[in-house]
């Protein structure tokens, strides 16, 4: 018989760990030439710290894993050592690849065992409020195999046949109903072997980590995103991320 003076291991509340994988290894081909986007500065600061400072804002983090530029791992170590982050976090730096699926790959490989629960956040959305971050961690811990935050969209969105010669005019195939769709952002929130699952099955080209797990057949559920949230991807961004901080200063009193 065993002894019941003491509780079985599976009723001891394990308390569940939550570790980011930051994909940063992107040219930012997009924004124009220049260093990788991740290191680009917004207001004298790279990129890809805001990024990071965002995940760590949350208490429930307690891992950040960068994904670095395959020739910028020391740079961007240097660049961790020189900033101010929180205590209670650790940091791990590993090299990206090719492609962004790749990158995220390599930093889920690189992930220590003890974490059940995985964010996947993109280092061009640098200013992600931590309540964004929260709701995503609350709704896996809650039993969602994967949660993606997103907005509902201020544009129509038209499907095409795309143009082979760049310019030329596009005839619409379909209009899905605007209010059905929403624009999806990051971080995005897994358990963690599902995640993994995903990774390890799926070889389409995806561009983002929850619709690998949608072709395993799982649900995935949307919370709310937030419109700070939104990816520097093209100039314009810069200077839309930019005068952010400087509202959330003015805000701050600075
Ligand atoms: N990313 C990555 N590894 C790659 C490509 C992208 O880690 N091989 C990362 C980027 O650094 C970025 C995120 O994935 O944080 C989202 O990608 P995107 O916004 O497309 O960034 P880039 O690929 O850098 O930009 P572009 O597509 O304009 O070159
Ligand atoms: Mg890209």
């Amino acid at each position: 018989m065993s002894d019941v003076s003491r509780p079985s291991p599976a009723a001891v509340p394990v308390e569940t760990r939550t570790a980011v994988v930051i994909p940063a290894a992107g040219k930012g081909v997009r924004l124009g030439p220049g260093a990788p986007k991740a290191l680009r500065a917004l207001n004298g600061t790279p990129m890809l710290i805001h990024a990071v400072r965002a995940m760590a804002a949350s208490r429930a983090v307690s891992l950040v894993v960068v994904v670095a530029p395959p020739d910028g791992t020391a740079e961007v170590k240097s660049l961790l050592d020189a900033h101010a982050l929180p205590e209670r976090t650790d940091f791990l730096v590993v090299p990206g690849g090719e492609t962004r699926q790749e990158s995220v790959k390599l930093g889920l490989d690189a992930l220590p065992p003890d974490y059940d629960i995985v964010l996947v956040h993109d280092a061009a959305r640098p200013l992600v409020p931590v309540d964004t971050v929260d709701g995503v961690i609350e709704a896996v811990r809650d039993g969602a195999s994967a949660v993606v935050p997103a907005l509902p969209l201020a544009d129509t969105v038209k499907e095409v046949e795309p143009a082979t010669v760049t310019g030329e005019p596009e005839p619409v195939v379909a209009t899905p109903r605007r209010a059905r769709l929403r624009a999806v952002q990051t971080p995005q929130g897994f358990d963690r072997a599902t995640l993994i699952r995903a990774h390890e099955t799926v070889t389409d080209d995806v561009t983002d980590d929850a619709s690998m797990v949608e072709q395993l057949g799982l649900t995935v559920v949307v919370v709310p995103g937030h419109e700070e949230a939104f990816k520097v991807t093209r100039p314009l961004d810069l200077v839309l991320a930019e005068a952010v901080l400087a509202r959330r200063r003015l805000n701050d009193g600075f």
